[in-house]
């Protein structure tokens, strides 16, 4: 009898032969690293549900931009935990707030590092909600005003993108048009236009201390079952001027990830959140799954689902490995 079948694993005969046909590829350029800026001094404290995540004072800052650039990262996404927090988030928008601090500090001694300011206001409220807030309202057209304040004192620090976070409508128009009528004509948006209201959040709650007070994110953040949504923010978004869309959670929204990809002619990143990383963590501290060989299958699927660049805290191992794979 003479069967009819394709040979597929012809392809898949050897370590060679299997390099020579792989389709997609992690760089050390995929990735952004976020980082912790606290407020004070001597301050390098692991995120308990993090592992190898710290809270750093800008005392450390030097040191571990040393490592960020050994290990060949070339862009940092800055969280700033400040010191005093208020109704309206005030030091979100301080001249010398700490992420304007850490971000003259970046740009003077690591000037090729590309410095991406996250804009949002639950770090510096005390109600810890992402904008101004009146009795259990969270107002947007309000909220507008005091984040355009905040882009553009990240730009006047320095910083190379900004990456607005919020999830209040009209956020790109706005801080567009306070960049450019302050100058800043040439600073691009990454902006976090298709975020959804997850609970994979959950650890980095805690890293930014900025854990809403009351209520939740569901009047701003977007349902976890919807996926036309996902195309009208990116629309409005890359209208009003993104020049990056960003996909947040990463691992649960890979489907939404091709769909942006598919869709929009702007560089696409996944947020591969802290409770991704957390998860992988913990099952790998358990001795259940392989960290090193997890953390490159997740991160090069993320890949062929159409993501160009990757926030993630898994980085810097991340680069390590790859190196010793070569
Ligand atoms: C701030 C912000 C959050 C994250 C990034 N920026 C938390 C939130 O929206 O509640 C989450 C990142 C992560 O989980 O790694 N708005």
């Amino acid at each position: 009898m003479q069967l009819q079948f394709s040979r597929h694993r012809k392809l898949r005969s050897s370590a060679n032969m299997r390099a020579l046909v792989r389709e997609n590829h992690l760089r050390a350029e995929d990735f952004i690293y976020p980082l912790f800026i606290y407020e004070g001094e001597n301050i390098r404290k692991e995120v308990s549900s993090m592992p190898g995540v710290f809270q750093i004072s800008m005392d450390h800052l030097h040191a571990e931009m040393e490592d960020i650039v050994a290990h060949g990262i070339k862009a940092v996404l800055l969280f700033g935990i400040p010191a005093t927090k208020d109704e309206c988030g005030g030091q979100a928008y301080h001249d010398h707030g700490i992420v304007q601090e850490a971000t003259r500090y970046i740009k003077k001694h690591f000037p090729d590092i590309l410095v991406i300011a996250d804009t949002c206001l639950c770090e510096y409220t005390s109600h810890g909600h992402c904008g101004v807030v009146k009795g259990e309202k969270i107002l947007n057209d309000e909220s507008l005003e005091l984040l355009v304040k905040t882009a553009v004192s990240q730009a006047q620090a320095g910083a190379d993108i900004i990456a607005p976070s919020n999830m209040m409508d009209g956020f790109v128009a706005a801080i567009r048009a306070g960049l450019d009528e302050a100058g800043f004509t040439e600073i691009p948006i990454m902006s976090y236009a298709v975020k959804y209201a997850s609970s994979f959040y959950g650890p980095f709650r805690e890293a930014a201390e900025g854990a809403p007070q009351f209520g939740d994110r569901k009047t701003y953040q977007m349902d976890p079952a919807n996926r036309l949504e996902a195309f009208r923010e990116a629309e409005s978004d890359v209208a009003e001027g993104a020049d990056f869309l960003i996909v947040k959670p990463g691992m649960p929204y890979l489907d939404i990830v091709r769909d942006m990809k598919n869709n929009f002619n702007v560089p696409i990143v996944i947020y591969n959140v802290s409770g991704e990383y957390a998860m992988i963590k913990a099952a790998a501290q358990n001795g259940w799954l392989d960290e090193k060989k997890t953390v490159l299958e997740m991160l090069v699927g993320m890949k062929r689902a159409g993501a160009d660049l990757i926030i993630t805290y898994h980085a810097k191992d991340a680069i390590r490995w790859l190196k010793e794979e070569q």
